[in-house]
């Protein structure tokens, strides 16, 4: 069916209250767009269509203890340890990092659009990842270009709450989590990773720290090939080395360098055509960044040119960006990260 029918279909059962139909022609819509490339968009609307019909079946009065009043128990207890499902428009452009980490990135992409290639030769897929180093260098961001590029939902867990909140529950949680990703053939995002590292500190009971390691194993092994996970954490050394073998690729975002830095000058400003007041100083610049995050550098230079933006007189003309105020904006972060 074309798609201004279904359109039409949907516009004209919902107008009526037919639901039935209604969820049919929406169903109708989601396939139209899987075919036709339009992956994220079927995928919202996916998650929207779920959302509400959970929704329907949880409301209302239930009695304690009987299947829905689990279920509904169920889906209360996921959203806080959820925090986010999202889809993304981040594509590989987006990310600057060093040539290795975005050949082993480029290879990982390629393994899961050839998934049926390595199954016709018994070889396994790599679907576990690990991103680590220092806050603001891109780990948050790669898992997001991963989602944009393979176009698939990304579950982002807490784990801090996880972990926090229901001590001894830990694995229960983390393994509902796993099964129900496993069943959406989506990305679970597991950010601050090192907080497992936490379970030792909160629990009195010495077990609890080795039965979580050996959940997350045990999940990792099951994990179905078309289902992935990508734990970010800034402090590796506090992950146990029994986790951070089993990952397929471990990847460090570091601070960039001189050339890193350039390019993300050029990727902040690509979009629009401020230009530098003085940009002979552009090289004292670079060096000054040295030692500052992708975020903060960027941080910086985008005050800078809506602060150019308002000093300027004449709007009629493209204000310079004020090469003297970044210098100080980035003087000003630095002072303030070591005060941390
Ligand atoms: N390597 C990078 N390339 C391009 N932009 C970057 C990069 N790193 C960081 N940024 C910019 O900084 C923002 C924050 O980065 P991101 O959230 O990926 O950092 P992170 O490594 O996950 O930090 P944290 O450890 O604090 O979670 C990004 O949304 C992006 O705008
Ligand atoms: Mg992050």
């Amino acid at each position: 069916m074309p798609q201004t029918e279904l359109i039409k279909n949907i516009a004209k059962f919902g107008l009526e209250n037919d639901q039935e139909n209604l969820l049919k022609a929406l169903e109708g819509l989601i396939e139209y767009s899987k075919q036709h490339k339009k992956v994220n968009f079927a995928i919202q609307l996916q998650l929207l269509l779920r959302d509400v019909i959970r929704q329907q079946d949880n409301s209302g009065l239930v009695k304690v203890g009987s299947p829905q009043y689990l279920a509904r128990e169920e889906a209360r207890e996921d959203g806080e340890l959820i925090i986010d499902k999202l889809t993304s428009d981040y594509k590989f452009e987006n990310l600057v990092c060093s040539a290795d980490v975005k050949n082993e990135l480029t290879y990982f992409i390629e393994e899961h659009r050839s998934i049926q290639l390595l199954r016709n030769y018994d070889l396994p897929v790599s679907n576990k990842v690990l991103f680590h180093g220092p806050s603001g260098c891109g780990k948050t961001l790669a898992a997001y270009v991963l989602a944009g590029e393979l176009e698939k939902m990304m579950v982002v867990v807490n784990l801090g709450a996880i972990v926090s909140s229901k001590l001894g529950e830990t694995s229960k949680n983390l393994a509902r989590i796993f099964k129900r990703a496993a069943s959406e053939e989506c990305i679970i995002f597991i950010d601050e990773f090192d907080s497992l590292g936490k379970v030792r500190d909160y629990s009195q009971d010495h077990g609890e720290m080795k039965r979580v390691v050996n959940t997350i194993l045990q999940l990792f092994d099951y994990l179905p090939q078309h289902s992935m996970v990508i734990a970010a954490t800034n402090h590796v050394k506090m992950i146990d080395d029994a986790l951070t073998r089993r990952f397929d690729l471990k990847l460090t975002f570091e601070l960039p360098d001189a050339a890193h830095i350039k390019e993300i000058i050029q990727k902040t400003l690509q979009h629009n055509q401020f230009k530098f007041d003085f940009p002979k100083k552009l090289p004292a610049i670079i060096t000054e960044c040295k030692g500052l995050s992708y975020y903060s550098i960027q941080k910086t230079l985008i005050t800078t040119v809506k602060r150019s933006l308002f000093a300027k007189k004449n709007k009629k003309t493209l204000p310079k960006i004020d090469t003297e105020l970044w210098i100080s904006l980035i003087r000003k972060e630095k002072k303030a990260l070591l005060k941390k």
